[in-house]
C-alpha cells in the first residue's frame, strides 16, 4: 500500500496529450517540455479524450502544416464544452506567428506559447486551470526592437530530458543553436524562431555527457543551420568541427549527426572533422533548394548552382563515401519548365542519397509574399513534385543496390514498420536500424538487440530500405571483408 502523502499524489496525476508535428527542433522541445511537465506530476497519455492537458507543438513552414492543427483545434470544441476543466494550449512557430489569430479561430484555446517562451508552460498550464481567462505569451518580432533585445525574448528551453519521448532511448537531439538569420525570402523560420544563437559548448558538452550516462548513443546537433555555430569563449572561437571533437571524447556516445547544413558553410574544417572522426556519420543534409540561379537568387540563398557543385565536389573528394542529401522546392514564384529542369538536371548530377521535395507555400510576412507573386498553379507544382521525385527515386534505387552484399553497421533502433502493423510481440520481431550513412535497414532480429550496434550484411534492397541479416560471430571475419 502507498502511504498517504503518495496515494494523494497518484489521485492528482494530470494526464498530458502531446501532438508535435514540424521539425526536428519541434520534437526536441516537445521532449523538454513533456520533461517539465513530469516533474510536476503530469503522465502522458496517447488519447486526447483522457487527458486533462492538450498541447500542439505546432509549425508553420508550409500551410498545410497549420491546416493539420486548426483542423484537429477544431474537433475539440466539444471536449472543451463537457470537460471545462481541460487546459488547451498551442505552442511552438505558429503559436509565434498567428498568436491572438489562434484564440478567434478557436475561443476555447487557453493558451498560445511561442517557441521562444516555452519555460513558461507549466506555470502558464496550473494557472490556466479552471479559469476563463486566456493567457499568450510569445517573443518579439523581428523589427520589434534591437536586436538583443529580441534575442532576450527568445530563449533557448533546454533543462530536463524525458527518455520516453525520444526518437529511441539511445537517441537524442542537442540543439546547439537557436533561430536563424539566413532570411531565405520563401521561410517563415527566422520570424518565428528570432535571431541566430548559438549556445555554449560547455552547457552542450554537460548535455552530451548527461545524455551518455543516461545510455544514450547517438546524438544529433540540432541547427536551422548547424554549421554555422559559432561561439566566442574569451579569446577562443568555436565552430561546428571544434563541438564534434569535443563531443568524440565523450564515452558512450558512439555516433554522432548534424542537421541542417547550411551550403556556403560547409567549410573544410567541418569535412575534415567528418572524414577523420570515426563516430561522426558520414552523412550530410545540405539542402540546396533548387537547380536555378534565376531562382536561388530570388530565394536569397546566397549560392549559385556552380558554388554548390564546386561543395559537392569537395566533399565527395574529401568524404568519398559520404551521403549527401538535399530539400526542394518545386513552383516557387515565377519557375519556368526551364528552370524546374535544370532542378531536374542538378538532382540527376548530384545523385543526393534522398531529397525531401516541397511545393512552394506562401507564407504572409516573408519577402518572397511581399515581393513576388505565387504565380505557379498547384497542378503545375504537384506535377514538378513528381516528376522530381520519380528521378531522386529512381537513384536511390539505383545507389542502395551497391549496398548487395556488403556488410554494415546498424544502430538497432526498435521495431520495423511492418511488425509494428502486425502486432508483433518479440522476442523474435523484424527490426529496424541505421547505418553510419543514414540509411534504414531492416532485418529479423531480437528484442534484446534494440540500442545495439550490429554488423549487418545486405541481401535485398529498394529505392528507401536495406534488408540485411545480422552477421553472427563464426560466420564474422570472412563476411566482414566484404566492404564497408
Ligand atoms: N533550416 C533548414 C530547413 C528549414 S525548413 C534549411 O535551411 O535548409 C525545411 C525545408 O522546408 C526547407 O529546406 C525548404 O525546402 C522547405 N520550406 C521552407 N519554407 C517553405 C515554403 N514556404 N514552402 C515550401 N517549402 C518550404
Ligand atoms: Fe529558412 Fe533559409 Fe533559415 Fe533554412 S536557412 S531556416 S530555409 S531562412
Ligand atoms: Fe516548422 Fe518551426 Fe521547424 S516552422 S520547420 S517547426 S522551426
Amino acid at each position: 500500500m502507498l502511504p498517504d502523502e503518495e496515494r494523494r499524489d497518484v489521485s492528482k496525476t494530470h494526464k498530458l496529450y502531446i501532438e508535435t508535428v514540424g521539425c526536428q527542433m519541434n520534437m526536441l522541445d516537445s521532449e523538454l517540455v513533456v520533461a517539465a511537465l513530469r516533474k510536476r506530476g503530469y503522465e502522458l497519455t496517447d488519447s486526447a479524450k483522457s487527458a486533462d492537458t492538450i498541447l500542439f507543438n505546432t509549425c508553420s513552414v508550409r500551410q498545410h502544416a497549420e491546416d493539420k492543427i486548426y483542423s484537429a483545434l477544431g474537433r475539440l470544441k466539444n471536449a472543451k464544452q463537457n470537460h471545462p476543466d481541460k487546459v488547451i494550449g498551442v505552442i511552438g512557430c505558429m503559436a509565434q506567428k498567428d498568436q491572438k489569430l489562434i484564440f478567434q479561430r478557436a475561443p476555447y484555446v487557453d493558451l498560445v506559447v511561442g517557441p521562444g517562451q516555452l519555460h513558461q508552460v507549466p506555470d502558464l498550464i496550473d494557472a490556466a486551470r479552471g479559469k476563463a481567462e486566456q493567457r499568450m505569451e510569445v517573443s518579439l518580432g523581428r523589427r520589434d526592437g534591437s536586436r538583443d533585445e529580441i534575442s532576450r525574448s527568445h530563449e533557448s528551453f533546454d533543462p530536463l530530458r524525458d527518455p520516453e519521448m525520444r526518437p529511441t532511448p539511445y537517441q537524442a537531439y542537442v540543439r546547439i543553436m537557436i533561430g536563424c538569420d539566413k532570411f531565405c525570402t520563401y521561410c517563415i523560420v527566422p520570424s518565428v524562431r528570432g535571431p541566430e544563437q548559438s549556445r555554449p559548448p560547455e552547457h552542450l558538452l554537460a548535455e552530451a555527457r548527461q545524455l551518455a550516462a543516461e545510455g544514450c548513443k547517438e546524438i544529433t546537433l540540432l541547427g536551422q543551420t548547424v554549421n554555422s555555430y559559432r561561439y566566442r569563449d574569451g579569446a577562443r572561437i568555436w565552430r561546428l568541427s571544434d563541438l564534434l571533437n569535443a563531443i568524440h571524447d565523450v564515452d558512450g556516445i558512439e555516433r554522432l549527426k548534424f542537421v541542417t547544413n547550411y551550403p556556403k558553410d560547409m567549410t573544410d574544417d567541418l569535412l575534415s572533422a567528418v572524414r577523420d572522426l570515426p563516430k561522426v556519420s558520414s552523412y550530410l543534409h545540405v539542402p540546396v533548394q533548387s537547380g536555378s540561379n534565376r531562382m536561388l537568387e530570388r530565394m536569397k540563398r546566397g549560392y549559385t548552382v556552380e558554388e554548390y557543385r564546386e561543395m559537392l565536389d569537395r566533399i565527395r573528394q574529401m568524404i568519398p563515401e559520404a551521403a549527401v542529401t538535399s530539400d526542394f522546392i518545386v513552383g516557387f514564384c515565377g519557375e519556368t519548365d526551364d528552370d524546374f529542369q535544370q532542378t531536374c538536371d542538378l538532382v540527376r548530377a548530384a545523385r543526393f542519397k534522398n531529397s525531401f521535395i516541397f511545393k512552394y507555400s506562401e507564407r504572409p510576412g516573408t519577402k518572397g509574399a511581399e515581393r513576388f507573386a505565387d504565380d505557379v498553379p498547384e497542378e503545375v507544382k504537384k506535377q514538378r513534385n513528381n516528376e522530381l521525385l520519380l528521378i531522386q527515386n529512381q537513384i536511390s534505387e539505383e545507389d542502395n543496390l551497391k549496398f548487395l552484399g556488403r556488410h554494415v553497421e546498424i544502430l538497432v533502433e526498435g521495431p520495423s514498420k511492418a511488425s509494428q502493423q502486425r502486432g508483433e510481440e518479440g522476442p523474435l520481431l523484424q527490426l529496424t536500424g541505421r547505418t553510419h550513412c543514414d540509411r534504414i535497414v531492416v532485418f529479423q532480429g531480437n528484442q534484446r538487440q534494440i540500442g545495439q550496434i550490429l554488423p549487418v550484411i545486405i541481401f535485398d534492397t529498394s529505392a528507401f530500405t536495406l534488408h540485411g541479416e545480422v552477421v553472427t560471430g563464426e560466420a564474422g571475419p570472412e563476411l566482414f571483408s566484404l566492404g564497408a
